[in-house]
């Protein structure tokens, strides 16, 4: 992951003695919203997080997370859509969907926070060589945080398994498990953003341990594992990644409903509805 520049972010906080009176929570959660907004080139965007990038702060411990949770204005696994960091929280209004969305819809008016990350752990994929069905899991592997962040894995996975290959929503579903876990064979380490946003001591939960387990021996491996490493490098500020290379790889992989996502009565129809209006009161 290319290094935010501490002290430019620290200033952008309002130097260091405000930066002192954040909390860890609030640290770890504004590094993912300044690493999210350096991808789309906007460092004004970080002034208004709620915290440094920390690293040389201590590492939060599980309980000092846990504890901060009363104080926080929203609970951690929040879906982006729902939310705003930035311009003092106020929300935007959305811009009207398609009578009948398609992927590329949704990237280019709903997936403001996820895309450019996508876009470019999708295109270091290519770059490094992996196959259509793993680029297109990169292309595809944290959008579903922009409707729900916590186990984000598994959630993606049940979004798309209706719409791309098995292979593809396997490594969607697992990427969330292996990214803890590291593989010196690929040169994977686990990025030290999560020993701050879980806490040092964090130990994976049994769910996560457990197809940790199943997946190393299975015989797709090889697929979440690409996600995860394709992930570590894909913040980058000064890079503009559009969806342009990877429309043809959608075009042969991903099954686009005719009547469009949200009205094709799938079993996750409901979850395109809720991403295309999240200001629906009910
Ligand atoms: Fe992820
Ligand atoms: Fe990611």
């Amino acid at each position: 992951m290319l290094p935010l520049d501490r002290r430019e972010f620290i200033a952008a906080l309002g130097g260091t003695a405000a930066v002192g009176l954040m909390s860890h929570e609030a640290r770890a959660d504004a590094l993912e919203d300044a690493l999210l907004a350096r991808t789309q080139g906007v460092m004004a965007a970080a002034q208004a997080v709620a915290s440094a990038p920390a690293a040389a702060q201590p590492y939060p411990t599980v309980a000092e997370l846990a504890a901060q949770v009363p104080d926080l204005p929203r609970r951690r696994g929040t879906g982006a859509i729902f939310f705003n960091s930035q311009a003092g929280g106020k929300l935007p209004l959305l811009p009207k969907m398609p009578a009948k969305p398609t992927l590329v819809d949704f990237f280019e008016l709903r997936f403001q926070r996820t895309r450019n990350h996508c876009f470019q752990s999708a295109q270091l994929a290519m770059k490094n060589g992996a196959d259509e069905q793993v680029i297109l899991a990169c292309l595809l592997h944290d959008t579903v945080q922009e409707l729900m962040r916590s186990d984000h894995g598994y959630w993606g996975g049940q979004l798309y398994e209706h719409y791309v290959p098995e292979r593809t929503a396997f490594a969607i579903r697992y990427h969330q498990a292996l990214r803890f876990y590291p593989d010196e064979k690929v040169d994977y380490e686990m990025p030290d953003f999560y020993r701050r946003a879980f806490g040092i001591d964090y130990v994976p939960v049994p769910h996560v341990q457990r197809d940790y387990e199943m997946v190393r021996k299975h015989k797709w491996y090889d697929a979440p594992r690409a996600v995860t490493v394709n992930d570590l490098y894909a913040f980058d500020a000064n890079a503009q990644v559009s969806i342009d290379p990877f429309v043809d790889i959608i075009g042969r992989h991903f099954k686009q409903p005719k009547e469009g996502l949200g009205n094709d009565n799938s079993p996750v129809a409901h979850m395109w509805r809720t991403l295309a209006n999240p200001d629906a009161p009910l």
